[in-house]
C-alpha cells in the first residue's frame, strides 16, 4: 500500500487547460510572497513583488499569457501541466519537464488555505508517475523552504552536491539574490 497521505476525497487531478492559466500564476505568486522575503538576506516583500508584477504591474498579464500558451503548446510527452481540483476549483498545480536531458519538476504550488491535506503528495505522486522511472529526477528548490524540502526528503528527494547558488532567472530579471539548492529523488534500481 506505501504510505498514505491525508486523501481529500473530492480531489481531482488531470492536465491543465489554458484557462487554468491566471488562477496558476495566483498560487505561485501567493506562495512568493508569503515565502521568499527575508530580511537577513536582504530580500523584501516589495523586491518578490515587484519580480511578480514587474515596475508597474505590467508583468503579470505577460506571465499569465505565457502559462496560457505554454499549457496550450505542451503535448504531454516533453512537458506537461497537472493541476489539482477541488470542486472544480484549481487548488495546486505541478509541471515536471524534460529540460536539458533531465527529467525535473519546474513548479509545485498549494492554495495556502488548503496545504497540509495531501493535495501536494497527490500532485508530487502524479509528476513522478508522468517520468522513466529508471532515471533520477531532479528539482530546484530556495535554499530556506524548510518546508517544502522536508516535504520532497519525505518522498525520497536529496540534496545533490551542487550546494546553494543563486537562480539566474530572478536575477537576471529583477536583480535579487535568491538562493537555491538542487534536489534530486535517485531512479529505481532495474530489477
Ligand atoms: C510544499 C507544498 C507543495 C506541499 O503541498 P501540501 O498539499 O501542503 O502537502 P501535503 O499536505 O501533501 O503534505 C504536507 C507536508 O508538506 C509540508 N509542507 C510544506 N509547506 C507546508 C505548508 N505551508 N503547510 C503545510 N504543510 C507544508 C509539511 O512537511 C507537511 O507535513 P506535515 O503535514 O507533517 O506538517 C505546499 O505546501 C506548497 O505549495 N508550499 C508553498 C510553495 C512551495 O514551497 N512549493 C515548492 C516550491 S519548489
Amino acid at each position: 500500500m506505501g504510505v498514505q497521505p491525508k486523501h481529500i476525497s473530492a480531489i481531482t487531478i488531470n492536465r491543465a487547460t489554458p484557462a487554468d492559466a491566471e488562477t496558476i500564476v495566483a498560487i505561485r505568486s501567493q506562495a512568493w510572497l508569503s515565502i521568499y522575503p527575508r530580511s537577513s538576506l536582504g530580500i523584501t516583500k516589495a523586491d518578490i513583488l515587484r519580480h511578480i508584477e514587474g515596475e508597474h504591474g505590467q508583468r503579470l498579464a505577460a506571465t499569465i499569457a505565457h502559462w496560457r500558451n505554454r499549457i496550450t503548446e505542451e503535448d504531454g510527452v516533453h512537458s506537461v501541466t497537472f493541476v489539482a481540483r477541488l470542486s472544480n476549483q484549481v487548488v495546486g498545480f505541478v509541471g515536471p519537464r524534460h529540460h536539458d536531458g533531465k527529467q525535473r519538476i519546474g513548479t509545485l504550488y498549494v492554495s495556502e488555505s488548503v496545504r497540509g491535506q495531501g493535495i501536494g503528495t497527490q500532485l508530487l505522486q502524479r509528476a513522478i508517475a508522468w517520468f522513466n522511472q529508471l532515471e533520477d529526477i531532479y528539482l530546484y528548490v530556495v535554499s530556506y523552504n524548510d518546508r517544502a524540502i522536508a516535504f520532497y526528503e519525505r518522498y525520497g528527494f536529496k540534496k545533490t552536491e551542487a550546494g546553494i547558488f543563486i537562480d539566474p532567472f530572478v536575477k537576471k530579471r529583477s536583480g535579487i539574490d535568491l538562493p537555491k539548492i538542487e534536489m534530486v529523488l535517485s531512479a529505481k534500481i532495474k530489477d
